[in-house]
């Protein structure tokens, strides 16, 4: 088959989405595949059909994250376009793309997510939205960027950085900051792998945790109780299905250890999760046998509009 893989983009998960990209588009050619690759520009994205060469791609490997690339707004072009994409649809890139509204979804679920709410950018004016610890952050974007933890009163924090990021669209998420224990889980369509514990080596499992070597521990499967682990592996399908995700997607828990299952909650379910070197879905997919090339041939398999 011929495959286009879309990186890049124009959002500040740019360089995250090119490794992503790339890492996809090397396995995908080991596959057999007939890979091009097309790094995704403001000036690209106006006619994509025209940036692919020769007969164009049979199938569609967005390798894209966050704002014009996760949030519906590129899925809504490939089905006009009629070709097959990876990943979640419209609906759901775009609902999970607004972490406000997903948690509402989830919620309706009956699924257990952090109370907070959108506070406009301008109000941050040294007095405190919610009772501190709260965590200030983007409501649509990824990769840690922008999060901010207001541990004490005596912590104006976030104001500055808030401001000059356009992506805020003029409104932050505050959440109560909820104690304990970082856990992820990737589906694979309706099946959970497995639980991680993201242990960052410092301070929280931010941008620089995130990608840098050695910037975080991963422990797969996490050592939890076991009643943590089928809560969370559970959870994750339910979340997936209730937002209406397709094939690849990552749900990103808190767990109030002193709290027992009570504790869990989820923070947002990732369409578009990262496929680097240090990313979590290629991680849990190893653990549970499936190689990174099975793992991208699964997703050009699964693709759909
Ligand atoms: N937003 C990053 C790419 C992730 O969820 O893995
Ligand atoms: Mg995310």
């Amino acid at each position: 088959k011929r495959v286009a893989v879309l990186m890049g983009g124009w959002g500040a998960e740019r360089g995250v989405s090119l490794v992503s990209g790339g890492a996809a588009a090397d396995a995908l050619e080991e596959q057999g595949f007939a890979v091009e690759r097309v790094d995704v520009t403001r000036d690209l994205a106006a006619d994509l059909r025209a940036t692919f060469g020769g007969e164009g791609p049979e199938v569609v490997f967005n390798a894209l994250h966050g704002p014009f690339g996760e949030d519906g707004t590129v899925q809504g072009m490939l089905e006009i376009m009629g070709l097959p994409y990876t990943h979640s649809g419209v609906l759901a890139s775009a609902a999970c793309m607004h972490k406000q509204r997903a948690k509402a979804i989830m919620h309706d679920a009956g699924l257990p997510v952090p109370g907070g709410k959108m506070v406009p950018v301008g109000s941050f004016d040294g007095s405190h939205p919610l009772p501190v610890p709260y965590v200030v952050k983007p409501v649509g974007d990824g990769s840690s960027f922008g999060v901010h933890i207001v541990k004490s009163e005596a912590d104006s924090g976030p104001h500055a950085d808030l401001l000059e990021d356009s992506l805020f669209h003029g409104l932050a998420l505050v959440e109560p900051f909820i104690p304990g224990r970082e856990l992820t889980v990737a589906c694979i369509g309706d099946e959970p792998l497995a639980v991680t514990e993201i242990i960052p080596t410092a301070g929280f499992y931010d941008y620089a945790a995130k990608y840098q070597a050695g910037g975080s521990r991963h422990v797969v499967p996490a050592e939890l109780p076991e009643e943590i682990t089928a809560t969370c592996l559970d959870m994750a399908a339910q979340a997936a299905r209730a937002l209406g995700c397709r094939g690849v997607s990552r749900t990103d828990f808190r767990w109030d250890d002193e709290n027992g299952v009570n504790g869990l909650f989820i923070l947002e379910v990732n369409t578009q999760p990262g496929l680097t070197p240090t990313s979590l879905a290629p991680e849990q997919a190893a653990y549970k046998g499936m190689s990174f090339g099975d793992l991208v041939r699964w997703m050009v398999e699964d693709a759909s509009c």
